[in-house]
């Protein structure tokens, strides 16, 4: 049995959904407060079941008698969340769980210091001296459904105001990855032997200025919209007077300078271990909005 753990969020049910079709079965550890309809509705998709069982990461004990059912773990929950990865690996051992995938960020690779960084590197350490089998997973920015907080927000903000705010003067790279490729990459390298113990970026296809970003969508969305450009520099101290204010701010000064830097990354070694082939932004995006349309987003 495959236990998905962090799968109510928006990476969970697409790869279940994709581990469903490759008739893996699956099961997902949820806290009794989660919302599983979205989990539920992958399942009904594809005409699978699955069994939804409870337990949390803040409390190991609550795991062990589900991790002893489990073959393999696909482990989807933020690693900037280090003492409930810590839970995780200490519930693994005693439950002599060998095999997980975890899903890490390109975070990790930017230049800038950040405390959510810092997190998931030490994760990441923890991970490697687990002793398990284990896999990282390193994406970029993920899009590709009507949960993703970057390109269907975006989208959703266009077609509403026919205006962008953007930070900085978009020269910068970027080269985020369609939903369905990540969930690809789980289950290409799941049992795939040649993947324990190593650590893959993965991306979309190329890399593309931020300014070449918004020309695509101008012309798939079929629709101009104006592109307010704030400066950098000014941006970051408006935001951080904000998140002063606000307490629990959403956009956070960190957020703003790394928008600045090249985000551009190989997945070679991806290519070469499981035959990773990622979409074009141009291709993800216009899947993107046609889901968008056919939902009525
Ligand atoms: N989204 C992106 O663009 C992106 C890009 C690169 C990497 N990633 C990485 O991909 C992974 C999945 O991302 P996502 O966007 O799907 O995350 P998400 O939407 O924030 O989902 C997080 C999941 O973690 C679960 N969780 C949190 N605390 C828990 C606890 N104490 N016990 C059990 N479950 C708990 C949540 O469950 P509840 O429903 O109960 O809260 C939810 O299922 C993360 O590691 C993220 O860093 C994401």
């Amino acid at each position: 049995m495959i236990l998905l753990i962090g799968s109510t969020g928006f990476m969970g049910p697409p790869v279940l959904k994709k581990l469903l079709e490759k008739d893996y079965e699956t099961s997902c550890l949820i806290r009794a407060s989660s919302n599983r309809s979205d989990l539920l509705n992958a399942a009904k998709s594809v005409g699978k079941k699955i069994l939804l069982l409870t337990g949390t990461l803040q409390s190991p004990d609550s795991m062990i008698s589900i991790l002893k059912k489990a073959d393999s773990v696909i482990y989807m929950v933020d690693l900037e969340y280090t003492n409930l990865l810590e839970n995780f690996l200490d519930a693994a051992e005693r439950s002599g769980l060998k095999r997980a995938v975890f899903i890490s960020s390109t975070t990790v690779l930017i230049p800038q210091r950040s405390r959510v960084k810092n997190q998931k590197i030490n994760s990441e350490k923890l991970i490697k001296k687990s002793g398990m089998d284990y896999t990282i997973l390193r994406p970029t920015m993920i899009y590709g459904s009507k949960d993703d907080n970057n390109f269907s927000k975006m989208i959703g903000f266009i077609k509403k105001r026919g205006f962008f705010v953007t930070f900085g003067i978009g020269n910068n790279l970027i080269q985020p990855i369609y939903i369905e490729d990540v969930a690809d990459s789980v289950t290409g390298i799941l049992d795939n032997k040649k993947t324990h113990g190593k650590i893959y970026n993965i991306a979309g296809k190329n890399p593309l200025k931020y300014n070449d970003m918004l020309d695509i969508m101008r012309g798939k969305l079929k629709k101009q919209f104006k592109v307010i450009k704030l400066p950098l520099k000014f941006s970051k101290l408006l935001i951080s007077i904000y998140a002063k204010i606000s307490g629990n701010p959403s956009l956070t000064p960190e957020q703003i300078e790394r928008m600045g830097i090249d985000k551009a990354y190989t997945y070679q070694e991806a290519i070469a271990d499981f035959n990773f082939s990622p979409l074009s932004f141009e291709n993800g995006i216009e899947r993107l909005i046609k889901e968008l349309e056919v939902k009525n987003l």
